[in-house]
C-alpha cells in the first residue's frame, strides 16, 4: 500500500488531471494536486486506464505449447484429447513456473485481474493446488480468481467430489461444461447440480456453455432456467456461448429474453472462437463467435477473455487483453463509435462488473490500480495496441517501459514517429 502522485493524465477527454493515491486506495482526481513529498511520475498526457481484466482463461495448460506435441488439427476435441495426454505428466512445480511467467507477461501488458478456469477432473487436484500457490503469492501484483472447472465433464467423469474439494480447497467460482456430458440430458443434469452447490455455497457461476457450432444445443436455456429458479440473477456467466452464432434467428429472439431475465454475464473469447468454431464447414465458413452487438443492445454485461496462450488450443497469443478487444471488434464488425468504445470496456470496466471485483475503476476510493499507454484515448489503444508505459498497482509501479518511437531515415535528416493521430 503506497502513496503514489501521477501528474497530466488524460482521462481520454480533452482534460488533464492528476491522480493522487494514498494508502494504495485513489485519494483525488484533480487538477494541480500538490507535491507533498511522496514518489510522483508525470503521464505526460497519455492515456489513463484502468488496469485490463481477463475473465476466462487457462492458466494450468497455459505455455505447455507443443508437450507432449502439438494439435495437428488444430481443433477443440483434438486440443482436450491432448490435454488429457499431457495430464498425467505435470508437476505442480512445472505448472507453476509456466503460470508465474504467464503473469508476468499479464503484468507487463497492464492487466491486473485474471479469472482462470482450472481444470478438477483428473485423479489428482495438482493444478489447483498449484494455481492456489500462484494465486497467494502474486497476490501482491495481480489478482486471480479460479474456477473449478470439470474439463472431462462432470457426470462424464465422475468428478463430483473432486470439484467440491477444490472449492473446500479455495477456489472461488463453480464452472462446467455442460455441452461435453454425453448427452443433452446429462449436460442439463450438470447444469442444475453445479448451480444448486453455487447456491449452496453463495459463489459465482462460470460455465463453458454450448461451445460448439451446434444451433439445436440448448444449455444456455437451461443454465437461465437455473439461475432464476435459484434466484441467482448476476451471479452467473456463460462462457463462450458460441452455439448462438448459429442459432436460428426465431430461436435467439426467445433466448435472449431469457438471459436478459437471468440477468447473464456473457464472456465470449474471440481469439478462440474465431479459430476453433466452423471447423467443419466449408464455404461459407461461419465466424463461430457469439452474437455480442446484439447480446451489448440488450443490456446484458459482455466481457471477453483470452481463454488460451501457446497451449494445446491456440499456438499464438502473448496475454494482450487489447489483441483480444481488437479481435472482437473484427469478427462483429463492430466499428461504430461506441461499438469500439465498449470494446474497450468489455476488457476493462464490464468486465470488473461480471467477475464482481470490488474498488475497481478510476475514482476517489477504488485501488490505485491503473495503466498508462501510450496513446490518447480508448480507440487509438484498440487501433495501436500501444505500449504500456506504467503499470500501476495500489500505488506502486509493478511494470514500466520506454515509450515505442520509430527513427526514419529517408533523407539526409532522421525523423521520428509514434503512430499516434
Ligand atoms: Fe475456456
Amino acid at each position: 500500500m503506497s502513496d503514489l502522485i501521477i501528474r497530466n493524465c488524460n482521462l481520454g477527454n480533452s482534460d488533464s488531471k492528476d491522480i493522487f493515491i494514498k494508502n494504495g486506495l485513489i485519494e483525488d482526481i484533480t487538477n494541480n494536486i500538490p507535491k507533498i513529498g511522496c514518489p510522483e511520475i508525470d503521464a505526460k498526457n497519455y492515456f489513463v486506464t484502468s488496469p485490463f481484466v481477463d475473465s476466462h482463461f487457462h492458466m494450468d495448460a497455459t505455455l505447455s505449447y507443443g508437450l507432449p506435441r502439438v494439435n495437428q488439427s488444430g481443433t477443440l476435441l483434438e486440443g482436450i484429447q491432448l490435454w488429457g495426454e499431457l495430464k498425467p505428466t505435470l508437476t505442480k512445480d512445472a505448472i507453476k513456473n509456466r503460470a508465474r511467467k504467464l503473469c508476468k507477461w499479464a503484468i507487463a501488458r497492464g492487466t491486473l485481474i485474471i479469472r482462470s478456469h482450472v481444470d478438477v477432473s483428473g485423479d489428482n487436484l495438482l493444478a489447483v493446488e498449484a494455481l492456489l500457490e500462484i494465486k497467494d503469492e502474486m497476490k501482491d501484483y495481480i489478482e486471480l480468481q479460479l474456477v473449478a472447472f470439470p474439463q472431462d465433464g462432470l457426470l462424464r467423469s465422475n468428478c463430483h467430489k473432486n470439484l467440491i474439494k477444490s472449492l473446500d480447497m479455495g477456489v472461488d467460482v463453480v464452472g462446467g461444461i455442460p455441452h461435453f456430458e454425453r448427452t443433452m440430458v446429462e449436460g442439463s443434469e450438470s447444469i442444475k447440480i453445479l448451480c444448486e452447490l453455487a447456491e449452496k455455497r453463495n459463489l459465482l457461476v462460470d460455465m463453458h456453455c454450448d461451445e460448439s457450432d451446434d444451433p439445436n444445443s440448448r444449455h444456455i436455456e437451461t443454465l437461465t432456467l437455473h439461475t432464476n429458479r435459484l434466484n441467482m440473477k448476476g451471479r452467473v456467466a456463460g462462457s463462450h456461448l458460441t452455439s448462438m452464432h448459429s442459432m436460428d434467428n426465431y430461436y435467439f429472439s426467445k433466448l435472449i429474453g431469457l438471459m436478459v431475465e437471468a440477468e447473464m454475464n456473457v464472456i465470449p473469447n474471440p481469439l478462440i472462437n474465431i479459430t476453433i468454431q466452423g471447423k467443419h464447414d466449408t464455404y461459407p465458413k461461419r465466424r463461430g463467435m457469439t452474437r455480442v452487438p446484439e447480446q451489448i443492445k440488450a443490456g446484458l454485461n459482455v466481457a471477453f477473455g483470452h481463454d488460451c496462450v501457446m497451449d494445446p488450443w491456440y499456438p499464438l497469443g502473448s496475454h494482450d487483453m487489447l489483441e483480444v478487444a481488437h479481435m472482437a471488434l473484427h469478427v462483429a464488425q463492430m466499428t461504430g463509435v461506441n461499438e469500439m468504445i465498449s470494446c474497450f470496456d468489455s476488457v476493462t470496466t464490464t468486465a470488473a462488473k461480471v467477475l464482481h471485483i470490488e474498488k475497481y475503476g478510476l475514482k476517489k476510493g477504488s485501488y490505485g490500480d491503473l495503466v498508462i499507454l501510450q496513446c490518447k484515448n480508448k480507440i487509438e489503444a484498440l487501433r495501436l495496441k500501444p505500449t504500456r508505459i506504467f503499470v500501476v498497482k495500489k500505488g506502486k509501479v509493478i511494470s514500466s517501459s520506454n515509450p515505442t518511437e520509430y527513427k526514419l531515415q529517408l533523407n539526409s535528416k532522421p525523423e521520428y514517429t509514434d503512430l499516434i493521430f
